[in-house]
């Protein structure tokens, strides 16, 4: 950990270079070059949710969702009800945060035996290509997991912009888990219970800008281990990308809205009706980025599996049971992640 270079400092530094640590191999670069800004087909662009929909009851849209969860694993959610103000209030404090110099971040640093505080996004083990990023992660609830040493004391106020803005994406996550609890054939309170315990952790990734776009990634192709993620993008930098039939499909932000994406936690338990879906940053020539990741997950103590009504509807059961915290534990060991290759480990016949 210690020999991993925080990339913002590296920009501030020397912004012309680029150290081999962070240049993709040529594999990567290939995939990289079937990125599809100029192919792609603005008709294929992620489905759009209208939450004030869904929770007065509307059929149609519980329809649409359960379509994008099995399609696309993508969608963003509109009329989610969190407050512009307190949106712009968690961009304008975590852009700050980031802006501090560095011994002041460094206060709150990763510890090597922790996930939280200021640091990168994953683990990194040795010979992985780098990530073009730094990330702030802090576990949010439920409360008795936090680490307030490793909170931002600085810029003012920040803990209570974190505080609003978390409460926010979780009155989201409560209504889309009872939704999709529908969507699954279960009475509504179903995915909440199974949680035992909804875990929420947040991860603001910080991509600066990068002369050399094409040849770094701001985050590598990966899925993320989560139930659902609900992701907050700035409005004026395009830098997620979804895999959708082999192509790179950027998702265009659309102003406060949340960009939502399935987790392998909810492959498993949906059979693979609903997939949790590639993805990846990537950066710009002279545009930084922030993004803010809500990772939602179950208790570690949770065995996830196929529901059996589900197994039953399809046929065979294609994943077998996992215990949540072994699962995620064998990811994070593994470092950096690579595809959708840990959901691998969980399918049966691997
Ligand atoms: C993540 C992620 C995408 C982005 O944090 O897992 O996929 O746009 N982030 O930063
Ligand atoms: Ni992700």
């Amino acid at each position: 950990m210690e020999s991993v270079p925080n990339v913002q400092e590296l920009v501030r530094n020397d912004p012309l270079q680029v150290p081999e640590s962070f240049l993709i191999g040529n594999e990567e670069e290939e995939d990289k070059l079937q990125s599809t800004a100029d192919k792609y087909n603005p008709s294929s662009e992620i489905p759009i949710i209208d939450l004030s929909l869904l929770s007065r009851g509307s059929e149609e849209e519980l329809h649409k969702l359960d379509k994008a969860c099995e399609e696309w694993g993508f969608f963003q959610v509109i009329n989610h009800g969190v407050a512009t103000e307190v949106l712009q209030e968690m961009k304008d404090a975590t852009a700050k945060f980031f802006e501090l110099p560095l011994e002041e971040k460094n206060k709150i640093r990763m510890p090597p035996d922790d996930f939280q505080g200021y640091g990168r996004a994953y683990a990194v083990t040795q010979g992985q290509t780098l990530d073009w990023s730094d990330a702030l992660f802090l576990s949010i609830y439920p409360t008795q997991y936090r680490r307030p040493n490793l909170w931002p004391t600085a810029p003012e106020g920040f803990k209570e912009t974190i505080e609003a803005y978390s409460s926010g994406v979780k009155r989201i996550r409560d209504e889309l888990l009872r939704c999709l609890s529908s969507t699954l054939g279960m009475e509504k309170d179903a995915l909440l219970n199974l949680h035992q315990e909804v875990i929420q952790v947040l991860r603001a990734n910080y991509y600066p800008p990068c002369k050399m776009p094409d040849k770094v990634l701001g985050l590598s192709p990966h899925s993320d281990t989560s139930t659902i993620t609900i992701l907050m993008q700035e409005d004026n930098v395009t830098g997620l990308q979804i895999r959708k039939e082999g192509e790179w499909v950027p998702v265009k932000p659309i102003p406060n809205a949340f960009v939502v994406n399935v987790g392998d936690v909810m492959e498993i338990w949906s059979n693979g009706k609903y997939r949790s879906i590639e993805h990846r940053a990537v950066t710009t020539e002279s545009k930084s980025r922030i993004s803010y990741a809500s990772f939602i997950l179950p208790h570690a103590e949770v065995e996830v599996e196929p529901f059996g009504h589900i197994v039953e509807l399809s046929g065979s059961q294609k994943y077998k049971k996992v215990k949540y915290g072994d699962y995620l534990g064998s990811s994070l060991k593994k470092g950096k992640l690579k595809g959708k290759s840990h959901i691998e480990t969980a399918k049966i016949g691997s």
